[in-house]
This record gives C-alpha cells, structure tokens and sequence, in this order.
C-alpha cells in the first residue's frame, strides 16, 4: 500500500503532465511496448485511450530496446513523439543517444531506472516525459504493473469512469503476468489492488479463493492438471495418461465414461477439497517433506480473478488471460493479444490458442531439458540451454525452475546463442539469501565489462558475449557474498 499521500499526489501529478503532453501533441506517437504480457496489456489500454482521445498513433513491439533497434528506428521511422510502455527507463541513456529525430518521449514504466537519470532528463535533446512510480516509493516490482500505470493515466483523462472502466481487467491482467501476486494467497497489493477494488465495485472483476489450476473452464481437467508448472506436480505435469489416473484414483473419474467432460469448474467444494489434500501429498513427495503443507497449499490455492460476462472460456480467469498474451508475445505475434483484447476477439481467438499450444509445449520441452541439465555450483544453480533454449522462453523456463528447487540462492538460466550472444534469466530460489538482484547482476556486468541487463529484486535478465558465461558465473561468486 502506498507509503504517504505525499507520494500518492506525487504520482498522480506526474500522471497529470503526461497527460497534458499528450493533449498537447500534434504527430503520430509511436508507441514501443514490451513482448510480454504486461508489455501487451499496457500497449492496448494506452492504443485505447489515444484513439478515444482522438491522437494518432502506431504501435509496435520489441523484445530488446538495444542500439541496433534505436538506430534503425531512428533512421527508418524518424519518429517525433515516443512513448516507451514497460520498458526505457532502464534505457534511457540509449534511448537519449540514439533517438536524433524525436521531439517528444514519453516513459511509462515500473522497472528500476538508470542511476543518473535526472541528468540525462536534463541533457536529452528531446523533452522527456519519465511516469515511474519507483520515484514516488511505490515498489514497481510488487505494487503496479505498466498495465496499471496505463490504466491510471487513463483514469486521469476520463471525464466518465465508464469510458475507461472496462481497462480495468487489462490492468490486472498484466499484473498478474508480471507475477506482481504477491500478498497473502497470491492476492494484488498496492496500487494494483486499488485497481481491483475499483474493477470488483464497476462488476467487471469477480475475486474469489480457489485452486489456481489453470484452465478451470476452458480445458479438462486432467489436462490443465498434466499443464500446471507451478508448482510441478510429480507423476502428472507433462502426462495427459498421469493426470488421468491421477483422477481416476482419487475417485473423481468415478462413473464417468468421457473424462473430457469434467472441467475444474465442474467440481463441487467436496470434491476440490479431495484434489488439493491429494494433489499436497504428491507435491510434498518431490520436496521430500521439506516445505511445509501450508507452503504448499499456498502454491495451489489463492486469489482468482475472474473476468465477468466473458464468453471466451480462456480469457476468463485473468491469470489464463495472461497466459494467451504471453505466449502471443514470446512466440513472436503480440498483434494477436492486442486484438484479443482491442477488437477482433472472435477473429484471433483460434489463433492465439493455437500459439498458445505451441508455446506450452516448448515450455514442457524446456523444462524437460533444464531438469535434466540443472548443475549445481553450491548456492547457485545454472542451466545452460545454448543448444536447446530459444531466448524469448528462458524467462518461463527460469520462473517455473525456481519455483520448483529448494536449495540455493540463485538460478542461472542460459539462452541459445544469438548474433554471438546469450540471453540470461536470473531468479532468486526459495529463502533465498540474496536482497536485490538487480544490483547483484549490474555489478556483475560492471566486472564483465560487457552486457547490457538489468530488472528488479526478485528477477533480473541481461545479455552477455557467449564466451563470457564462464566468466560471468565466476563473477557472480565472487560477488554474491558481497551483496547478500
Ligand atoms: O527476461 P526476464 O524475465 O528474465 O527478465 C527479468 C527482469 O529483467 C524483467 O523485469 C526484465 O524487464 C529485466 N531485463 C532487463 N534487461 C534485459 C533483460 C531483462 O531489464 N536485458
């Protein structure tokens, strides 16, 4: 929750000179968002409300805001007015080098910025106009998404909330994608949970406490059991013939012939109350007895956002939601989540199920190869996928791996090499020792001497030189004990 209401003004002050700005622009805005799903969810509420505010604009999408991309950018488009969704602020020096023909920049973005970023606001020959809610106190890691920032900008223009209400669901759809459900039984918090309340009071958002089985209307049961992650569900994730004698077992395929009928939604509370107090046992199995039940229990049941009156059975429950644009994104068409949710929902919904199947496969894939690559350097744990991991999984393949090991500090996820570089997805293990990843990694690229990265407390991402990897992990041992 926020701090003080000094810090609350602060934000909403900022929120307001963007928005002033951008009723004062006259030229197309480009706006560049993120692949992923927060990136994709802020770039629709902000493509939304220009076009209701009648401003020209062009979207597009990139994995990776680095020099090449700026230049090209900057050469091809000539771009006058720039707004950077879920990403720039951390970039801001290039963004500031590279951007010769821009008159106007805006930044919407929750990550943690550059450390000299007020002198180069000062030096940059175009105004910048930098929303981060990090400068008012507001922890962008836990408490607000861009998709949240987006929706309070939003709110600032709307003459009538119901204009912009409906923005709401997009808001905590990207929340959720960026993992930001981390208050008691996997609930919002901070501003994100301002946005819930106000979603939950307009009836477009219904929250209730139930097993975060993915999939609860749109697939059978025994499937979205053999798709869950997290956590890993020994003997059924990754098997549709586990899951299914898992139910049959437990006695809830009982007299039924068609398993393809039963649904998580179809379960009375009996029946769920027999699925979780199994399902905690075969979990409690692959730790070995060492994460309590309550731990556990934490893992599988929780906070459910549920989107009212949709008729999509996966864009139903917002964390499903976000799935589908994630998978849109990583597998390289994030037009296909904006259109789920800008226009032609009915149009794309096939085909972002059908990139969705893709992605989840190459998830199960990755996860298969990362269990049996995983190597152990004492506190950190590295899984090297230089012949095997494309670069836009290692962030899932990297979240889904640490929630699922025990000991350490930290994982150490390598991509397949790209232009003679490698993406990494750095994650913190369970009780981990290590407080900001982030400063961990930057100090570690300082040493390197290379790299570009960056990130918040609990995960952080970089790229490297590919023969540097021995050398970074090096590093990163010499200077873990230093920041612990
Ligand atoms: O890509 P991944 O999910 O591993 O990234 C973790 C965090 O690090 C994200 O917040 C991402 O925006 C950030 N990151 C970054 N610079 C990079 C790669 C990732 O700031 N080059």
């Amino acid at each position: 929750m926020y701090e003080s209401i000094r810090d609350f003004l602060s934000l909403a002050r900022s929120l307001k000179t963007a928005a002033k700005h951008l009723m004062t622009s006259d030229d197309v805005i480009y706006i560049l968002s993120h692949i992923d799903a927060d990136g994709i969810t802020c770039a629709s509420i902000l493509a939304q409300l220009l076009y209701l505010i009648g401003k020209p604009f062009v979207l597009k999408f990139v994995n990776r805001l680095n020099m090449e991309f700026l230049k090209k950018f900057d050469s091809e488009i000539e771009p006058r007015e720039v707004m950077f969704c879920d990403l720039g602020s951390g970039q801001l020096d290039l963004i500031s080098n590279y951007l010769s023909k821009a008159r106007r920049v805006f930044i919407l973005d929750h990550h943690v910025p550059i450390h000299n970023y007020s002198k180069i606001h000062d030096e940059a020959p175009f105004k910048v106009i930098h929303v981060n809610p990090r400068f008012y106190g507001y922890n962008g890691g836990s408490e607000i998404s861009s998709s949240s920032l987006s929706y309070l900008l939003s709110r600032v223009f709307a003459g009538k909330i119901k204009d912009v209400i409906n923005f709401t669901k997009y808001a905590v759809i990207g929340a959720l994608g960026d993992n930001q459900d981390v208050g008691e039984k996997r609930s919002l918090i901070g501003l994100n949970s301002l946005i819930v309340n106000e979603a939950k009071q307009n009836e477009i958002i219904e929250e209730k406490i139930d097993l975060l089985i993915l999939g609860r209307k749109s697939k059978p049961l025994y499937q979205a059991l053999a798709e869950t992650y997290n956590p890993i569900l020994p003997g059924i994730t990754g098997s549709l013939e586990g899951a299914l004698k898992f139910i049959n077992n437990i006695g809830l395929g009982a007299g039924r012939l068609d398993m393809d009928s039963i649904t998580l939604d179809d379960l009375n509370e009996k029946q769920k109350a027999i699925l979780l107090e199994k399902l905690i046992e075969r979990v409690s199995l692959s730790f070995g007895g060492k994460i309590s039940v309550e731990e556990i229990k934490n893992m599988l049941i929780g906070y459910v956002y549920l989107l009212k009156n949709e008729d999509k059975p996966m864009l139903a429950d917002a964390r499903e939601f976000s799935t589908l644009l994630n998978a849109c994104g990583k597998l390289g068409q994030p037009q296909v989540g904006v259109a789920l949710i800008i226009s032609e929902k009915d149009k794309f919904y096939d085909q972002s199920i059908s990139l969705y199947k893709r992605y989840k496969y190459s998830i199960s894939e990755g996860i298969k190869k990362s269990r049996e690559s995983l190597k152990d350097h004492g506190r950190i744990k590295v899984i090297d996928g230089e012949s095997w991991l494309d670069e836009n999984l290692t962030s899932t393949v990297a979240s889904i791996m640490s929630q699922n090991l025990l000991n350490g500090d930290i994982l150490v996820v390598f991509s397949q090499k790209i232009n003679n570089h490698v993406k990494i997805s750095l994650r913190k293990l369970r009780g981990s020792g290590i407080n900001n990843l982030r400063e961990l990694l930057i100090r570690v690229l300082d040493e390197l001497k290379c790299g570009e990265g960056g990130g918040h407390e609990d995960a952080a991402g970089a790229y490297i030189p590919v023969e540097k990897k021995d050398e970074f992990i090096k590093l990163l041992k010499k200077i873990m004990p230093m920041v612990v």
